[in-house]
């Protein structure tokens, strides 16, 4: 027989961020964050993963050899690396399961062959790790029947696919997803839950402004530890911050509450930054471009709220330049419409047909004060991806 499995899994954007670690082994971070899945439907990891059963002569079965293919490259599975770690883990969970329903076949005895892929454009400069990670762990968990009916949650599987990436551990459920840092030293408290499904609040989009800076910065796992080790903002953030906004930012998307959404999402994002620079030596990510993204978004949400019609769009910055503007469906384009003409651009991908739409701008803009946009070069933003709120993990084939 064939043991095999394909599944995709998503990207997150957090709304209140992950910085620091407690634990690098495990993965235990110094507070806990939440973030929005995006639709697979344009941004997705596939991963295939199957079982080498056909080996003959393979005396020593515990000389198993597993093998990863990245984008079609080859990759070292380093011993007592990340990727290591949780595969070692779920097999794991895959002999309990066994030694309780002796009618299983043995499948930790062979080696795993596993191919995974981003369809992202390599331009997109978003972080792969989040959604490559979710993609491993729900192929081989959906290989090793590690499912609800036998035991085995999503929250089980986060607490996995966090010692792969942080991040990535949201990605295991669709909607709007909590990391809840936990207290053990353990990390067996430290999983993805669930705030709300996709379908809760279905109308949000986001818009992903990719700045055409390549330059590669601090990567993300080196600089929060420099930040843990140096910076006293932190201390603040983890206490006195982010427990309060976790509540506020859970019960407005429980109220779909935009306003307040957009509130909590910019003031963390700016707090995170801050933290990067408060680090020693200090860490910048944004840009001029990035800030003046910020500029644009804050002095239409100050004209569209003083025209009593609420917050209209709310921007968030990972690792990078690039900026994250999230919208609510009816503002897309005029929102588009007002990124497209302070940021004239190439390329485009807009699934949704919603804009840009001049016509939505026009009555809008007298109230707008472009005095406020710094002066940028034209291009500065390179490519704009269009997507939405969507769902976790999908199985595409299981034998
Ligand atoms: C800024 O999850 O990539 O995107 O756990 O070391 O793999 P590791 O870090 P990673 O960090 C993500 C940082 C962030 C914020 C966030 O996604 O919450």
């Amino acid at each position: 027989p064939v043991y095999e499995a394909t599944c995709t899994a998503p990207v997150n954007i957090a709304v209140v961020k992950y910085w620091g670690k407690r634990d690098t082994t495990l993965i235990l971070p110094t507070n806990s964050s939440l973030s929005v899945t995006l639709s697979q439907d344009h941004l997705r990891s596939l991963t295939s993963a199957r079982c080498i059963t056909t080996t003959s002569n393979n005396s020593n079965a515990n000389a198993v050899a597993d093998r990863l293919w990245l984008n079609g490259h080859e990759e070292e599975i380093q011993q007592g690396g990340r990727t290591h770690r949780c595969l070692a883990e779920l097999r794991q969970m895959r002999k309990d399961l066994e030694s309780r329903d002796s009618s299983l076949p043995k499948l930790t005895d062979f080696a795993l062959h596993i191919a995974s892929e981003n369809n992202f454009p390599t331009a997109a400069g978003l972080a792969s790790s989040a959604s490559g990670l979710s993609a491993l762990i729900a192929t081989i968990s959906t290989l090793y029947a590690l499912l609800p009916e036998n035991g085995v949650s999503v929250s089980d599987l986060s607490r996995v696919a966090r010692q792969g990436s942080g991040s990535a551990c949201r990605s295991m459920f669709g909607g709007y997803v909590a990391w809840d840092m936990g207290t053990r030293d353990d990390g067996h408290d430290s999983v993805a839950v669930e705030v709300a499904p996709a379908s809760h609040w279905p109308d949000l989009h986001a818009l992903i402004l990719v700045v055409s800076d390549k330059k590669k910065g601090t990567p993300s796992t080196a600089g929060m530890q420099r930040t843990v080790a140096t910076s006293d903002l932190l201390k603040h953030r983890i206490d006195h911050v982010v427990p309060a906004r976790m509540d506020r930012i859970s019960t407005a998307i429980r109220n779909r509450d935009f306003d307040q959404f957009a509130i909590e999402t910019m003031a963390d994002s700016n707090q995170f930054h801050a933290v990067c620079l408060d680090t020693q030596p200090p860490i910048f990510y944004l840009n001029d471009v990035s800030r003046a993204v910020i500029q644009l978004v804050a002095e239409l949400n100050r004209a569209s709220v003083d025209a009593g019609k609420g917050y209209l769009a709310a921007y968030t910055y990972d690792a990078g330049p690039n900026a994250v503007l999230y919208v609510r469906e009816r503002d897309v384009k005029l929102v588009l419409e007002l990124v497209l003409r302070y940021f004239p651009q190439q390329t485009f991908d807009d699934p949704f047909h919603l804009g840009p739409e001049p016509a939505a701008a026009s009555s809008f803009v007298q109230g707008f004060n472009a005095a406020v946009i710094p002066e940028h070069e034209v291009g500065a933003v390179a490519r704009i991806i269009h997507t939405k709120v969507g769902d976790g993990p999908r199985v595409l084939s299981s034998d």
